[in-house]
């Protein structure tokens, strides 16, 4: 028995829906906050498993009530602790003190500032209408808090620790460029 020919009208439709190109998904739903959010990943050189926690890191308290900042005191702990891990791996014999100021100086405001400042932070972080984007205190919890985020995302303080270095030692070389 022959099988019955499908109806024209189907015939019709599955070639209009075939000849149609899909829609262009991932434009249409990405806002300039996730393009600069992308962005930065690539000028950070780390791929977020779970973007949602650099949108938060990116999202000062002035903004939401859901922002960096409890991100920022593990990406605060994450920098001192690789701080002092590097000063201790070069001398074993380091005093206390040296330990401390490595630690404290890495992860120092100004440092802080200046790194954030230079991965082009004030363009990203989220602020409300009052509160400048470019403010040293604001770029700084931004940095830790993007710091703290990777820490979270990889589930490791050494992940946090190298993101930390890489955006350390970018300052430092635009310091020496800039002396
Ligand atoms: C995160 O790391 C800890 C310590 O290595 C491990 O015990 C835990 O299972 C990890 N969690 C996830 C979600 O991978």
């Amino acid at each position: 028995m022959a099988t019955p020919t499908p109806p024209p009208l189907v015939l019709i439709l599955l070639l209009l829906v075939a000849s149609f190109p899909s829609p262009p998904r991932a434009t249409a739903s990405a806002s300039p906050f996730d393009a600069a959010l992308a962005a930065l990943q690539s000028r950070v050189g780390y791929a977020f498993r779970a973007p949602a926690l650099l949108r938060r890191a990116m999202t000062h308290s002035s903004y939401s009530h859901e922002n960096g900042r409890a991100l920022a005191v593990l990406g605060l702990a994450a920098a001192e602790s690789a701080a002092a891990l590097r000063a201790l791996a070069a001398d074993a014999d380091a005093a206390p003190s040296a330990v401390s100021r490595a630690a404290s100086e890495a992860a120092s405001g100004p440092a802080c500032a200046r790194a954030g400042a230079r991965i082009g932070i004030p363009d990203v972080v989220r602020v409300s209408g009052q509160t400048s984007a470019a403010a040293p205190t604001v770029v700084c919890s931004a940095l830790r808090a993007l710091v703290g985020a990777v820490a979270v995302d990889a589930n490791s303080t050494d992940a946090a620790g190298e993101v930390f270095w890489r955006l350390h030692a970018l300052t430092s070389s635009a310091a020496v460029a800039a002396v």
